[in-house]
Formats: C-alpha cells, structure tokens, sequence
C-alpha cells in the first residue's frame, strides 16, 4: 500500500483520514467474499528438528511484493529507492537459523520487493529479474491495485475528478474481477521460475488495522488536519472489511494455483496478539506500545534494533520545511506498515508454512503454531 508522492506531506499525514472518513460508503451489493478465519488459529505442521544440517535447506530463496514484503520503515533502511528495510519479514526469514548461514549454505537471496508495485510492477520488475530453480518465494501484493491511493484522494483530500463512492466502488468491483485474474497470472508467471517438485510460493494478505470490537476509541481521533474524524466502530469496520476482502481472493487464487503455492494468513495472530490498534484498554493514540504491531504516526520502531534513522533528515529539516518534508517521507509513509515486530511476526508465521512443507516432505509429525510462537514478548 503506497500514498501517491505527488500529493505531498499533507496527504501523506492524512492518509489515516482514509480510516475514518465519514464518507467511506460501502454500498451492500456486490459484496466480495470474506475469509472465515477470525476463530481460531490455522493449525500449521512443526518440523522436527532431530535431523542434520538446516531445517530448511534453500539453494535460492527470493522475496518479491510490495511495501510490506519491503519492510519499509522497518529497521535500517538497504534501498532508499525501494524503501527495503533489513527488518523486513523476507530479510529476516534469509537470517533465520532455521534456513542455515546464507554464506555457509551458499544460499542465494534475491529480495527484489519494492515500494509502491502492483502486482504488474511485480511481474515485470521482479519475476523477471529471477533465474529458475527457486526453492522459496516468498509475495505480498494486491494492496496498490486496489488502489489505496486514489481512495485517499478522493475520498479524504478532494483530489482528483473522480468521486470517493465511485473510487470506493472501483476497488470493490476491482477486487472481485480483475484482481482474481491478475493474481491467477501472477502465480502462474512465479510458478514457472520454481524448482520443479519442491519449489514453493508463499504469498501472504495484509493485517487489519483496527480492533473493531472495542469501544473506548469511539470518540478518539488521531488525524491531523482538516475536520475531526473519529475511530469509531463502523468506520474501523469499514477499512478492515476491505483488507479481508483482498486477502480472502488472495487465498482464493492461492488455491487455484496448485499445492506449489501456500497462502500465509498472518491476520489472525496480529488480532491475537493484540497488535492492532484500538485493543481492548488501549487509548489511542498510542504509538510506542510495545505489543503494536502496525505503525502509527509519530512512532518510533520496537527495539529490536535501533530504531530507524532517516539518514539526513536532521540536518536537512533544519534548513527549510520543504527539503524537510522530502525526507521525513519514510516515517510518514510506513504509517499502516508492520514495526518491526510486526514483520518478525510474518517472518515466524511464513517460516511455520516452509516447515509444514519440509515436514510434509519427510512424513514428520505436525504441532499447531500457538501465539506464544509469534507474539512479541
Ligand atoms: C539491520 O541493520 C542494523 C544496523 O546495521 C543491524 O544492527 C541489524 O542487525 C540488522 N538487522 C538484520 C535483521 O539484518
Ligand atoms: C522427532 O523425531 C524423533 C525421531 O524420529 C521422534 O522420536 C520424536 O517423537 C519426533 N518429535 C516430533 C515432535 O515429532
């Protein structure tokens, strides 16, 4: 999910206008399909780990996708243009013991995700960049196609001719024909670069951002300018609902493609982590509670490192509010985007998939993945 650069700091600080403008209408035809996974945890195999050498043991592994799968905001930034950061869920599988030492497996690692891809971007920009014969791929995309972008002008800044229902319905309507078809390409093009037999895909959805359940934030508003809009239930509800949408047709189209591709719902565990924002007790704003999983304005990152620096932004914001503006984009933009622990969390969650696999592989024993696994201590 990217904010469009070109409407400035403005629409990058009121991008989380879009989560609680008034004018979000969801008309009630055309409804797409939702997932029923809000119950309880999905059971995932464990490896046993009595065997030799690294549990999972890539020649190739290759992170593709968009912002999320980029980690931006996340850590210490690698790639200013793709806004990939070392804490990225992709980055931090590459680094997992479970995979061994990249260096000493001689392990290759393509991390290609970039900031702002549609899924088109994906296949012509990163699909074709890689060599045959991945043994993991790892993707996150569909977010930009649905077109975040145009609803925040439309419908939050008044951009653009097209008005916030008809932009609204557009990406419904989107979400439920082209993203389907687009996905069912996507995979069948990622498909091909896999090694035969073993490769596998594992495409993930988005996290909510909200706990929609709770009340106390009904009346708290965390939007900077323009009129006060409050996070209350329903408009809470209505920005989910849009995330759930695009992630049930992203396990549909997993489904489609065959056992080679594993739809990865880390949804689930950033609810039962309490990760969301507006959990129960929790007062909003509150941007550095450890337990958040999602960033919001003013942040900081969870310590897992130190905290991401904006490389010379502090120089530079001392000169003029514009060059300041340039450079404080990052912190800006990674508003929505997984903290840290939030990617640590997918990269648990992804890596419990590659070992159902390997595990499968092997006829070995399976054991559910508890929260206790992923949620931040
Ligand atoms: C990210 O970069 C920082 C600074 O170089 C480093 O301390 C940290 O270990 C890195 N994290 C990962 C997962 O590579
Ligand atoms: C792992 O494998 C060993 C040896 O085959 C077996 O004794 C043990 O029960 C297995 N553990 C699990 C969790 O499957």
């Amino acid at each position: 999910m990217r904010i469009p650069r070109s409407l400035g700091l403005l629409a990058r600080r009121t991008f989380i206008m879009l989560l609680v403008s008034g004018t979000l209408a969801f008309p009630t035809q055309n409804i797409p399909r939702e997932l029923d996974t809000s119950k309880s945890p999905p059971t995932k195999r464990q490896f046993n780990s009595s065997l030799d050498g690294p549990e999972l043991s890539y020649n190739y592994f290759a992170a593709i996708g968009d912002s999320y799968a980029a980690g931006l905001g996340a850590g210490h930034v690698m790639d200013r243009n793709c806004k990939r950061y070392n804490q990225s869920y992709a980055n931090l599988i590459n680094g997992d013991p479970r995979l061994g030492d990249q260096d000493e497996v001689g392990r290759r690692f393509d991390n290609l995700a970039c900031a702002g891809a549609t899924i088109r971007d994906v296949l012509e920009k990163q699909i074709s960049w890689l060599d045959d014969g991945v043994d993991a791929m790892t993707i996150t995309t569909g977010g930009n196609d649905v077109g975040f972008g145009a609803i925040v002008d439309s419908c939050i800044f008044g951009f653009g001719r097209t008005p916030c229902e008809q932009t609204m319905q557009t990406a419904r309507t989107y979400i439920r024909t082209a993203l389907p078809v687009t996905l069912d390409r996507l995979l069948k093009i990622a498909s091909a670069k896999l090694t035969p037999g073993t490769g596998r895909i594992y495409i993930t959805g988005y996290a909510q951002f909200f706990n929609e359940a709770t009340t106390q934030c009904d009346s708290v508003s965390i939007a900077l300018f323009g009129r006060k809009k409050l996070l209350d239930q329903s408009h809470r509800a209505r920005y989910n609902e849009l995330i759930r949408y695009v992630n049930a047709e992203i396990a549909h189209a997993a489904g489609r493609a065959g056992p080679q591709v594993i739809f990865v719902d880390y949804d689930w565990y950033f609810g039962a982590c309490d990760g969301r924002l507006c959990e129960a007790d929790v007062f909003e704003p509150d941007p550095n509670r450890p337990n958040l999983l999602i960033f919001e304005r003013k942040g900081n990152d969870v310590p897992l490192d130190p905290p991401a620096m904006m490389g010379k932004r502090n120089f530079l914001a001392s000169l003029t509010k514009r060059i300041r503006i340039w450079w404080l984009s990052d912190s800006e933009l990674r508003v929505f985007h997984p903290r840290s622990n939030g990617q640590r969390l997918i990269a648990n969650v992804v890596l419990s998939h590659m070992q159902a696999q390997a595990a499968l592989f092997r006829g070995l024993d399976a054991a559910p993945l508890s929260t206790h696994d992923v949620c931040p201590a």
